[in-house]
């Protein structure tokens, strides 16, 4: 028999026709008003009844409908249903509902093969880790594609753009919080954890974050008051939803191993780097600190550079939690026991340690088969460490990539192409968590 899954806690996806905009709590909405049940043969009356009763019958909207949403529903259900709708179909619902809770929550996933497949999300759940996108606040704001997919794939978001230095403190102590904001109501809607990204990324190898009023500061006393109370004003605004932050990105040189001779650790030497943790720790006691670097996911040089640098920061009462491997695979993916390996090191500092930036462009056009096994040892790696908390990708749609510039959009680095269509990649990362290489 198929039911509904009663016991899931998180939205399910289902692809509809002309695209949907409405999240898939039972069933969801076309722009044109058809509905669509959520769980292939599961009728659509029992899926829309199922969120109305809950709706009128507890004066809420437990389920998170969005206003569209409902206007479209209560058009096609009367008012007067609606208003009958708690003595007609109570006793019905109730005893629906109590065996369909039995049997769907009594025998496990007995019912596994009735029901969608289980989202990136249910699955990382199950393995206890994190899995998440960056995102950028174009895209949650007009593409719903993009929304229903972000909302029923990934458990955490790390804002792509919107949090960074200049994104928020353009000016000293002139701040904008508008697009930071939006992606923390977006994923506070759909329960997703927030990953700050990042307080302050001084290397300007490829970008330049840091605002010129820092690098142009008249003295190192200001350029260091600069940094503190721009910590303290992110800290503060969001340290009730962000759960961890990059608090130093990128301190290395990108193509070395030793630490980067940017204009703030030029000026400051590493010590603004140990002030930073501290700070971010007093500030916000219970977040999980980590340190973020590129191009350190393999035994070699940067790596061993990497642990040099972080050995010296902890000695010198940095409360360092973890390190965050970005793992923008442009020179080539590493195997799995190179990251292993590792991660192993940073477990023996007692260090925690992220996926946090994840890609994984082609290398030859039509190279997806290769692209895929890739990501699938990403997921392995992860698994096989215990301290490996979180895969996040930088995206997950190639219609929204840094590569589609920084390389070309021949890359398609990421799980989705770019009309959503599920690609190997995120079959094979789908695979992997259920635990199947
Ligand atoms: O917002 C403006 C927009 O108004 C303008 O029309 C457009 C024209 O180019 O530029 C837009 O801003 C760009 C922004 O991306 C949004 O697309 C910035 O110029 C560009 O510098 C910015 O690049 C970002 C880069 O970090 C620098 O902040 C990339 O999207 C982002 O993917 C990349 O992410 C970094 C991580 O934070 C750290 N690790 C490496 C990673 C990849 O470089």
């Amino acid at each position: 028999m198929s039911m509904i899954p009663l016991c899931s806690t998180v939205p399910t996806s289902r692809q509809i026709p002309g695209g949907a905009w409405g999240r898939s709590w039972g069933w969801t909405a076309r722009e044109d008003g058809a509905l669509f049940s959520a769980w292939p043969g599961v009728d659509l009356t029992i899926a829309v009844l199922d969120s109305l009763i809950q709706w009128s019958c507890l004066c809420e909207n437990p389920t998170g409908k969005s206003p569209q949403e409902m206007k479209i529903v209560t058009k096609l259900f009367s008012s007067r249903l609606q208003q009958k709708m708690c003595s007609t179909y109570v006793v019905t619902f109730f005893t629906l509902g109590t065996v369909l809770l039995f049997t769907a929550c009594s025998d496990g996933h007995d019912d596994y093969d009735t029901r969608s497949p289980l989202s990136l999300r249910e699955l990382a759940d199950g393995r206890g880790i994190l899995i998440g996108s960056a995102v950028g606040t174009s895209s949650i704001a007009h593409d719903m594609q993009y929304i229903d997919t972000l909302a029923a794939e990934f458990s955490s978001i790390t804002p792509e753009n919107a949090m960074k230095w200049s994104a928020t403190e353009p000016e000293h102590g002139s701040y904008t919080w508008e697009n930071a904001d939006s992606i923390v109501a977006f994923a506070t809607a759909y329960n997703q954890a927030i990953r700050g990204h990042t307080l302050v990324w001084p290397n300007e190898f490829a970008y330049k974050d840091t605002p010129d009023y820092v690098s142009n500061a008249p003295d190192a006393e200001t350029m260091q008051r600069y940094i503190d109370d721009h910590i303290e004003a992110v800290v503060n605004r969001y340290m009730d939803v962000v759960d961890r932050w990059d608090v130093v990105n990128e301190p290395l040189e990108t193509l070395g191993s030793e630490l980067d001779q940017n204009v703030i650790t030029a000026t400051l030497g590493e010590g603004w780097i140990v002030r930073a943790f501290q700070q971010v720790r007093r500030l916000d006691p219970s977040a999980k600190l980590y340190l973020n670097e590129s191009l350190a996911e393999r035994p070699g040089e940067k790596h061993q550079g990497l642990l040099t640098l972080v050995r010296r920061l902890i000695s010198a009462g940095a409360p360092i939690d973890g390190i965050g491997l970005q793992s923008h695979f442009l020179f080539g993916p590493p195997s799995i026991d190179q990251m292993v390996e590792v991660m192993r090191d940073w477990e023996t500092l007692g260090l925690d340690v992220a996926i946090t930036e994840l890609d994984i462009p082609e290398r030859q056009p039509g190279e997806e088969e290769a692209q895929a096994t890739s990501y699938g040892n990403v997921v392995a790696a992860c698994l096989s460490v215990e301290t490996c908390r979180e895969i996040t990708f930088w995206g997950f749609t190639d219609k929204y990539s840094w590569l589609n510039s920084f390389l070309g959009p021949e890359s398609r680095p990421l799980l989705f192409d770019q009309n959503y269509n599920p690609k190997p990649a995120y079959f094979a990362v789908h695979a992997a968590l259920v635990g199947q290489e």
